[in-house]
């Protein structure tokens, strides 16, 4: 099988296109043959050895797929052969066979193509484990999403919506703003052209904004949390700008307010049972037309490297899929 490796850390371009033998099964696991696999802004760091997890070399980038099973390992029972899948690995599904736990895959519906089904479990799990279950996010609160138009803020605008929540998408252009509208958000920022704190809260009103949604980092963090009301939540899901900022305590207390870290990596690994059943969820509002899964564009496995450059590129809107013809 074909098998994008990163053999040395390095840029997207340093990635090599290998043939490695077929995986096979241990208990309780399946290989399954992929089709697609959804690229990550985390997977532009994890080749660069810039990201909290550090796979032992080579590894393959790649930490979402959908693809068919063609193999069951001793005590396997379901999914069965042939069935559509799609799951979560953190990292090393950008190959034509990966071996994952059969428990931990989820059944594609037969009315959802496996190209959006490999991009929709981490952006869509972040964001409705960063709303929902770290966020408290209530009907009628105003959300400020930044990096809206991006990955997992595309997925906080639609989440965000479902949730019914007032949604402000942030982003740094007025195309990236209007895309965000166009997938639900209430109002739109473009904090290139406006003071981010000012804006959001006048936006906010008196009572300030509840929830910021926070992929980006650098000095809008601060700022947004400046906007943020009285038992405010700052949702802490990464730092897409590259700077990790420091935030001063001082501000958590004078308006009663959380910063909230979100770890969907961990949780999904911690909790498999919580995992299988956010895909379903997901899987469910892709189905009826409530989320979008929006891909915005499609490389082969080879041109992995370029697909990447988009994402670090900051040219994305949704997500990018790399696909084997499988
Ligand atoms: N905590 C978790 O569990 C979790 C899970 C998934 C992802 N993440 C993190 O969330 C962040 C976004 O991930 P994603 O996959 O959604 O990425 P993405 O699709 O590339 O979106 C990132 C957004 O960040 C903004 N941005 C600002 N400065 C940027 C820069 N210098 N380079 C690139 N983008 C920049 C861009 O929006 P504008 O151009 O509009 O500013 C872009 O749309 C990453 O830091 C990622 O590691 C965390």
């Amino acid at each position: 099988m074909k098998a994008v490796l990163c053999v040395r850390h390095g840029p997207p371009e340093a990635l090599e296109l290998a043939d490695l033998p077929d995986p096979v099964p241990g208990p309780g696991e399946v290989v399954v043959e992929v089709s697609a696999i959804g690229l990550n802004f985390f997977d532009t760091l994890i080749i660069r050895d810039l990201y909290q997890q550090k796979p032992e070399l080579p590894f393959s980038p790649g930490g979402e797929f959908s693809g068919r099973v063609v193999a069951l390992g001793e005590g396997v029972t379901f999914p069965k052969p042939g069935a559509r899948v799609c799951g979560y690995l953190s990292y090393g599904a950008a190959r034509e066979r990966v071996v994952a736990r059969a428990d931990r895959l989820a059944v594609v519906p037969d009315d959802l193509d496996l190209v959006r089904a490999a991009g929709l479990i981490v952006t869509y799990g972040t964001s409705l484990y960063a709303l929902r279950d770290r966020g408290d996010l209530k009907p009628g609160e105003t959300l400020a999403v930044l990096g809206a138009a991006g990955g997992v803020g595309l997925a906080a605008v639609e989440l965000g919506k479902i949730l019914g929540a007032r949604v402000i998408a942030c982003a740094s252009s007025a195309d990236k703003i209007a895309f965000a509208r166009a997938h639900g958000a209430d109002v739109g920022l473009d904090y290139t052209q406006e003071d981010l704190k000012a804006r959001l809260k006048e936006l906010g009103g008196a009572d300030g904004i509840d929830v910021v949604f926070d992929p980006v980092g650098g000095e809008q963090s601060e700022q947004a949390l400046r906007a943020l009301g009285w038992c405010g939540r700052l949702l802490v899901i990464g730092f897409a700008a590259g700077e990790i900022p420091k935030l001063p305590l001082n501000l958590l207390l004078l308006k009663n307010c959380d910063a909230r870290g979100v770890a969907f990596g961990t949780q999904a690994r911690r909790d498999g049972a919580w995992l299988t059943a956010a895909i379903a969820e997901l899987m469910d509002y892709a189905r009826a037309g409530r989320i979008s899964a929006h891909v915005d564009a499609t490389f082969p496995l080879a041109r992995c490297a370029e697909a990447l450059a988009e994402i670090a590129g900051r040219r994305v809107k949704g997500k990018v899929v790399l696909t084997t013809g499988l």
